[in-house]
């Protein structure tokens, strides 16, 4: 295992520095498809890349990571619609594949997983990690080799995800469609993005603890190439004298 870590001060760093490192991946490609995160940790990463402006960027196509199920077309929190407002429409950033949240989500994931021999892995995977150490939805309990999927979200991702869910949004789902393990272990580049305390103890157990399905971040351990861009407050938990390289 190999980690490069990028360790920031504060947000405008955090932003910075991940535009940064996505922009050093994206060099190392011709118009690469890369999967990008939704949530509140890539916020300053995405205000960064939409200050550089359309056409700053090495040319890249979207790929979806996951979407939540159950919701109305055009409900500003689906997924695809944060990203959109976040960064596709302001600069101009074509989508490779997406999910319909509001679609029949059997249909949904018969035309993904179709269209998936059709396409090449993603060279990029820009994730986050949930505070039980989900990536995507990919929830504990998930199989290095899980493939693009429906699931139930556990109790924690919905305690977390409820925040900022305002009561016009209606009630809360509770399945998603999400890339599996499979899909993500196939980039060949992995940029994990991780702010705040709360994620302090998931990130250590990640990198440092059991390659185990329980904490589905540490199939990371098992990754070629990944850099982590995260702040003070979420590398604090990690063990005195850990090697990151
Ligand atoms: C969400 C998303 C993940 C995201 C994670 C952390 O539920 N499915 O893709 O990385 O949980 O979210 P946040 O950055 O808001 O803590």
């Amino acid at each position: 295992m190999k980690y490069t870590v990028i360790e920031v001060h504060n947000d405008r760093a955090f932003g910075k520095k991940a535009a940064q490192a996505f922009i050093q991946a994206l060099r190392q490609y011709h118009e690469p498809d890369v999967i990008l995160p939704t949530g509140n940790t890539p916020l300053p990463f995405y205000a960064a890349l939409r200050e550089m402006g359309p056409g700053k960027i090495p040319a890249f196509r979207y790929r979806q990571l996951d979407e939540y199920l159950d919701l109305w077309m055009g409900h500003p929190k689906l997924f695809l619609n944060e990203m959109k407002t976040n960064l596709l429409d302001p600069l101009e950033i074509p989508i490779r594949s997406s999910f319909n949240g509001a679609a029949d989500p059997y249909e949904e994931l018969m035309q993904a997983k179709k269209l998936l021999p059709e396409i090449r892995p993603a060279k990029i995977a820009v994730i986050g990690i949930g505070e039980n150490g989900h990536v995507g939805f990919n929830e504990p309990g998930s199989s290095m080799f899980s493939d693009i999927r429906i699931v139930d979200l556990t109790e924690s991702t919905i305690m977390a995800n409820k925040k900022g869910w305002a009561p016009e949004d209606g009630l809360f789902p509770n399945r998603a469609i999400t890339l599996g393990m499979m899909q993500l272990r196939e980039a060949e580049q992995t940029i994990l993005l991780v702010r705040g305390e709360s994620k302090a103890q998931i990130l250590a157990k990640a990198l440092t603890g059991p390659v185990t399905p329980d904490v589905p971040a540490s199939y990371l351990q098992m990754q070629e190439n990944v850099t982590i861009v995260a702040d003070r407050l979420a590398l604090s938990k990690m063990p005195a004298g850990f090697n990151f390289s």
